[in-house]
């Protein structure tokens, strides 16, 4: 074979792998696991674990809501900043990786937006402000809450469209 001959191979062989890398980078960091759910939402699908893990963090959500509006009605500012916080972005680093790449990037960019929205109460109730600040940062947080799950749906592998 000619010194050519081989260097196309070559440029072949790493092209092929170029194109390969870049669709996993696609498939783990856009597209993530998902199918059409049977009323229009994505559905993500997960391993019943994986389910049970994003559930179990959803739940402690409303958890820490119920926290926060107690705090907000005490006028309890540092109680405001304590439950906000545990709903911050360092709740984030818990999630496994094999699951993030199951995500789709919109999901993953809302959830986000929403622990940052977190993350920013906790700030501002601590630097002193308002519980009127705080709740209008809130509503602001919680359109996120709503606009996953008017997109998201999570289902179990191997279950059909729709199911769980
Ligand atoms: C990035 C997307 C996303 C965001 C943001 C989000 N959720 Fe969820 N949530 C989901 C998905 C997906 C489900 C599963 C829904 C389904 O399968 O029907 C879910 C389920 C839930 C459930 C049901 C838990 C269970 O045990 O069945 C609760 C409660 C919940 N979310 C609360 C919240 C609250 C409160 C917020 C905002 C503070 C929030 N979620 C933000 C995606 C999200």
């Amino acid at each position: 074979m000619t010194h050519a001959a081989k260097a196309r191979i070559y440029l072949a062989a790493i092209a092929v792998l170029l194109l390969v890398i870049a669709a996993m980078a696609y498939k783990f960091i856009v597209a993530g696991s998902t199918q059409e759910g049977q009323d229009g939402r994505v559905a993500i699908v997960l391993e019943p674990g994986e389910r049970a893990l994003m559930l179990r963090e959803m739940r402690e959500f409303v958890a820490g809501l119920q926290l926060v509006a107690e705090a907000l009605a005490r006028e309890d500012m540092p109680g405001v900043a304590g439950a906000s916080r545990a709903m911050g972005t360092p709740k984030t680093h818990d999630v496994p990786a094999a699951l993030m790449g199951k995500l789709p990037l919109a999901f993953k960019t809302l959830a986000s937006a929403t622990h940052r929205g977190f993350d920013a109460i906790a700030a501002d109730a601590q630097a002193n402000g308002t519980s009127r600040h705080a709740l209008a940062q809130l509503g602001e947080v919680l359109k996120n809450c709503v606009a996953c799950h008017a997109s998201y749906q999570v289902v179990t592998a191997g279950a059909a469209p729709g199911r769980r």
